[in-house]
C-alpha cells in the first residue's frame, strides 16, 4: 500500500497491547447488549427495519426495506413517509416530555438560555412558517452560515420541517468558499447572523454573506435571514435582508410538518475531496435518521437523565448527526456552547461540565491533545465526576491521548468510544460498544452491529489478521450518502470505482491479530488537520491563483497537536523569484500567501509552513511526488526518488532549504 505519513506512529500503534474490559456495573445497565451482533448478522436489512420502526416515528409505515437495484445509490424504507423535525421535537412533546430540557445554551460571554422541547417546538414551528412566508418550499435549498446558537439548530429543523434541504456552511469558511457552495446548491435563501462571539470578541459573519452574494452564480438567492447575536453594526440590503427575530415574531406557533418520502433530501454538506472542487454530499431522511438515532443510543449509551455534550460545530457532519439529528431524535438533554475552549480561561470546558453535570462528552483528539499540553492541573481543578462516557471522533486518537483522556477526564473509569465515520457515511460505522467491547486505546475496533467493513489489499482481497490495506464498506447502510449533489458520475468514480462493488473510504487501515480495525489516516490527497478535512489540491489551486505563484504542491505533515499540518511548497513566478531571497522577503511572501489562502478557502486552510523552492519533484508523467515532499516537511531523509523525471530535484530542494535556514 501507499507509504503513509502516519507510518511512524503506526509503529507505536502496532506495539499497543493495553485493553480495558467493560466494568461489570456499566455492562449491566448498558443499552447495547452483545446479542446485537448476532441479531444483525442473522438478517441485516431486517435488523435495520426493526431499528427504523423502534427509534423513528413514521407518518406512513414503510413496507420496503433496502432497494439496491440502482446501486450504488441505495433506497431505504422508500415507501414510508415521515418528517425529521417532527421526530426531533414534536413527538417528545406529544409523549409528555415538553418540559424536558432539549438544550442548555451557553454563549461565550456567559449568557445562558434553557430551551425545553416545548420551547423548541414553538420556535421551530415559527421558523418554518417564516421560511414558508418567504416563499421557501419543499425541495428548495437553504444555506445556513451561522455560529453555534440555538437559532442554528432551529434553522436546520425548520428547513427539515418544510422539506427544504439545508446546506450548512461552517462559519470559518471565507466568502469565496460560501459563494461556491451557494452557487452549487442554487440556494434561494441564506440564514446567517450579524456575528458571533469568538475568543472574547464579536466576530462579524454577515459581511462574508454580502460579499459572497456579489459573486457569480448566486442570483438564485432571494432573501437573507439575519439572526441578531452581537448587535454589531451590519450593512443592510433592503428587500433582501430580513431580521430573523422580526420574521419569527409575526409567525404562528403552529405548523403542520410537511410529510416527505423516506428518500427525500434532508441536507447537502460540502466536504473536501481529492480534487479542487468540494463535493456536496447528499443525505436523505429515513435511513439517515434511523442510523443517527441507533448509533447515538447504543454508542453513547444514552439514558433519560444524561446530559450530553458534543463539542462539534454544526458546520461539520458531527454537528449534524450528533448535535442535531441523533440526540434530538432520541429526546436527549444536551449542552450547546458557542465559543472556544480557552475563553475566558483554559478551564472553560471543564467548568461547563461541572456546571451542567455533563455525563457524556464527545470531542476530537486534537482538543484532547491541546488540553494535555495545557496541563492536567486545569481539568483537575473541576468536579468532573458526572462524566460516565467519553467519545472521540475525527482522526485516529493516539494511545497516549486516549489514556490521558480516560485517566484525567474520565476519572480512570469511563468507557471511551473511538468512533470512525465520515461525512459520507452519515453516522458512526466502526466503534467499540460501551459495556460490551474490551477497549483498545487507539483502535476504533469493530463495525457496529448492522455494518459490514473490511480491510482489503490492492486487488480488493480481504487482508488476513495482522495485515494492512484499505478500509472498505462491503454492504449498504441506512445513512449512506445518496450521491454528490448534481454529479452521479463523480459519486461512482470517487467511491465505487477503486474496488468494484465496495465503498472505498479513502482511509488506510490495519487488522490486528484479533481482527480489530486500526485506522491509519487518509491514503488519498485529503489531509486531516484538527479533525477537519482539507484537500491538498484545493489549497494548491488557491495558492496558484495568487499572482506571484507559478506552481504549488501541498502535503499534510504529521503534527503532534493537530494530527496533520498543511505544508506548502511553492515556486514563485520568474519576476518575483528574487523576493524570497532574503529572510525578510521570504517572510513577507509567506504572510501574503497565507492570507490569500485564508481569503480563498478560510483560515482553517492556512498552511502552517510555506517553503519557497526552485523546483518540484515530478514523475515522468508530470505527477507531483508528494511522498518526497512529506519527507522534507517531516525532516526525514528523502525516500526513493528514482522515478523522478529529474532525480537531482530533491537535492536542489533540500540544499535550497538548508541554505535558507
Ligand atoms: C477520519 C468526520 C480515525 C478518517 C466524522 C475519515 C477518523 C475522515 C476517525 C472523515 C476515527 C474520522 N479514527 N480516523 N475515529 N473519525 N476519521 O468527513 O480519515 O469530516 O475518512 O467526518 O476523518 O472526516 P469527516
Amino acid at each position: 500500500m501507499t507509504t503513509h505519513p502516519e507510518a511512524a506512529s503506526l509503529e507505536n500503534l502496532l506495539h499497543e497491547t493495553r485493553s480495558f474490559p467493560p466494568a461489570s456495573a456499566f455492562a449491566a445497565q448498558a443499552n447495547a447488549q452483545p446479542s446485537l451482533y448476532a441479531e444483525a448478522a442473522a438478517d441485516r436489512p431486517e435488523f435495520w427495519a426493526r431499528q427504523a420502526r423502534e427509534l423513528v416515528s413514521w407518518r406512513t409505515p414503510f413496507t420496503q426495506t433496502l432497494d439496491w437495484s440502482d446501486a450504488p445509490v441505495a433506497r431505504w424504507f422508500a415507501d414510508g413517509t415521515l418528517n425529521a423535525a417532527y421526530n426531533a421535537v414534536d413527538r417528545h412533546v406529544e409523549a409528555g416530555h415538553g418540559d424536558r430540557v432539549a438544550i442548555h445554551f451557553e454563549g461565550e460571554p456567559g449568557d445562558t438560555r434553557t430551551v425545553t422541547y416545548a420551547d423548541l417546538q414553538r420556535e421551530v414551528a415559527r421558523a418554518a412558517n417564516a421560511l414558508a412566508a418567504l416563499g421557501v418550499s419543499k425541495g428548495d435549498r437553504v444555506v445556513i452560515y451561522l455560529p453555534m446558537l440555538v437559532e442554528s439548530v432551529v434553522a436546520m429543523l425548520a428547513c427539515a420541517r418544510i422539506g427544504a434541504p439545508h446546506s450548512v456552511v461552517f462559519g470559518g469558511f471565507s466568502a469565496d468558499a460560501l459563494r461556491s457552495r451557494i452557487a452549487d446548491a442554487e440556494a434561494t435563501l441564506v440564514i446567517t447572523a450579524d456575528g458571533g462571539y469568538r475568543r472574547g470578541a464579536a466576530s462579524a459573519l454577515k459581511p462574508a454573506v454580502d460579499e459572497a452574494l456579489t459573486g457569480a452564480g448566486t442570483d438564485t438567492v432571494r432573501h437573507v435571514l439575519v439572526v441578531r447575536r452581537t448587535g454589531q453594526e451590519t450593512a443592510w440590503t433592503p428587500g433582501r435582508d430580513i431580521w430573523w427575530h422580526e420574521a419569527l415574531e409575526s409567525a404562528d406557533t403552529f405548523h403542520e410538518p410537511v410529510w416527505v418520502d423516506a428518500e427525500h433530501p434532508l441536507f447537502i454538506l460540502y466536504t473536501s475531496g481529492t480534487t479542487g472542487k468540494p463535493k456536496g454530499i447528499l443525505h436523505t431522511t429515513g435511513g439517515y435518521l434511523t442510523q443517527c438515532a441507533y448509533t447515538h443510543r447504543n454508542v453513547f449509551d444514552l439514558k433519560d437523565d444524561d446530559v450530553y455534550w458534543c463539542t462539534a460545530d454544526i458546520g461539520w457532519v458531527t454537528g449534524h448527526s450528533y448535535v442535531v439529528y441523533g440526540p434530538l431524535t432520541n429526546g436527549a438533554t444536551q449542552l450547546l456552547y458557542e465559543g472556544t475552549p480557552d475563553t475566558p480561561h483554559r478551564g472553560r470546558w471543564w467548568e461547563l461540565i461541572e456546571k451542567y453535570g455533563v455525563s457524556i462528552l464527545y470531542t476530537a483528539p486534537t482538543a484532547i491533545r491541546t488540553c494535555m499540553k495545557w496541563g492536567e492541573d486545569i481539568p483537575s481543578a473541576f468536579d468532573l465526576s458526572s462524566l460516565r462516557l467519553l467519545g472521540s471522533v475525527g482522526e485516529p486518537i493516539n494511545p497516549e491521548a486516549w489514556i490521558w483522556y480516560r485517566r484525567v477526564i474520565g476519572g480512570d473509569t469511563t468507557p471511551i468510544v473511538d468512533t470512525w465515520w465520515q461525512t459520507e457515511t452519515g453516522a458512526i460505522m466502526i466503534s467499540p460498544l460501551p459495556g460490551v467491547t474490551a477497549a483498545k486505546p487507539g483502535s476504533a475496533q469493530v463495525p457496529l452491529p448492522g455494518i459490514a467493513a473490511d480491510v482489503v489489499d490492492d486487488e480488493a482481497k480481504p487482508v488476513p489478521d495482522g495485515g494492512g490495506g484499505y478500509l472498505v464498506l462491503t454492504e449498504p447502510w441506512p445513512s449512506m450518502l445518496r450521491g454528490i449533489w448534481g454529479d452521479r458520475q463523480r459519486y461512482e468514480d470517487t467511491y465505487w470505482s477503486r474496488f468494484r462493488g465496495l465503498y472505498f473510504a479513502g482511509d488506510g487501515a490495519k487488522k490486528d491479530d484479533d481482527g480489530d480495525i486500526w485506522l491509519l489516516g487518509r491514503v488519498d490527497d485529503v489531509m486531516n488537520v484538527s479533525g477537519h478535512r482539507l484537500s491538498t489540491t484545493e489549497i494548491e489551486s488557491a495558492l496558484v491563483s495568487h499572482d506571484i505563484v507559478a506552481e504549488a504542491a501541498v502535503v499534510g505533515a504529521s503534527d503532534d497537536m493537530t494530527g496533520q499540518a498543511v505544508v506548502a511548497f511553492v515556486i514563485l513566478r520568474g519576476e518575483h523569484a528574487g523576493r524570497a531571497a532574503t529572510p525578510d522577503g521570504a517572510e513577507q511572501v509567506q504572510a501574503e500567501l497565507r492570507a490569500h489562502v485564508a481569503k480563498e478557502i478560510g483560515p482553517i486552510a492556512k498552511p502552517k509552513r510555506i517553503l519557497v523552492v526552485a523546483e518540484l519533484p515530478k514523475t515522468r508523467s508530470g505527477k507531483i511526488m508528494r511522498r518526497l515532499l512529506r519527507d522534507v516537511a517531516e525532516n526525514r531523509a528523502v525516500g526513493d526518488a528514482t522515478t523522478l523525471a529529474d532525480s537531482s530535484v530533491m537535492d536542489l530542494i533540500t540544499a535550497g532549504l538548508a541554505a535558507g535556514k
